[in-house]
């Protein structure tokens, strides 16, 4: 069984899915990971609409490309650079490949509904990794337009999109920033100086 920090070492975005099937049976046991997250007040607020059937892909991915071709077009120039080098453009053929999307959403009068639906998420994501599942997590541009091909109650926002599947290719994870730049002891600023064990020295 692999420890979760190999889970999460492994997992990578992947945005190009072969349409092999997957076992709808491992999609859920992902779905029972995410619900088990933390969640304000334990409100629950994430609700999730798995989606298998080709016709409701394809009204998804056609929506969703409309608004990504405008965005594109308007993104800042950081982004649309960071966009090229990733080889990311308008087009979301995962949306119509992956033979599996989860569509997350949350309950928008729920207290901090957002956030407890973004740790589901998070947790959904390494699931579906356990269980040898690739997976992207997709913001689409305008997600107003999604809920509205699927009828969607009003009281409800569209968190992300997740295409499951298989990759059609493995992919080298993008790197990290060394952690010792980003992880402080006790004071700001103050590294943590970790052995190769992960114990952590400290001093005084
Ligand atoms: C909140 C959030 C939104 C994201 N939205 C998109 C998206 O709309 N399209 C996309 O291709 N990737 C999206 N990603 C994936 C990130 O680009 C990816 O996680 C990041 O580049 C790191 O790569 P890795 O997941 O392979 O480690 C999103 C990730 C997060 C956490």
């Amino acid at each position: 069984m692999p420890k979760l920090l190999d889970l999460a070492t492994r997992r990578a975005s992947i945005r190009a899915f072969s349409r092999d099937p997957i076992h709808l049976a491992d999609v859920i046991y992902a779905i029972r990971v995410a619900h088990e997250a933390p969640s304000g007040a334990n409100r629950q607020p994430w609700r999730f609409l798995i989606v298998t059937d080709d016709h409701v892909k394809s009204k998804i991915r056609h929506v969703c490309e409309l608004a990504e071709r405008e965005f594109h077009k308007i993104a800042p120039s950081w982004f649309k650079n960071w966009l090229r080098d990733k080889g990311i453009s308008w087009r979301k053929p995962f949306l119509t490949d992956a033979p599996v999307l989860v569509l997350i959403f949350f309950k928008k009068d729920e207290p901090y509904a957002s956030e407890s639906t973004w740790l589901a998420i998070g947790y959904l994501i390494l699931a579906l990794e356990e269980r040898g599942l690739a997976s992207l997590t997709y913001t689409p541009s305008r997600s107003e337009d999604v809920n509205e091909v699927l009828n969607v109650p009003k009281a409800y926002c569209l968190a992300a999109i997740i295409p499951i599947g298989h990759p059609l290719c493995r992919k080298a994870k993008e790197p990290r920033t060394p952690l010792k730049r980003l992880c402080f002891l006790n004071t700001w600023g103050n590294p943590l100086t970790e052995s190769e064990e992960g114990e952590v020295k400290l001093s005084g």
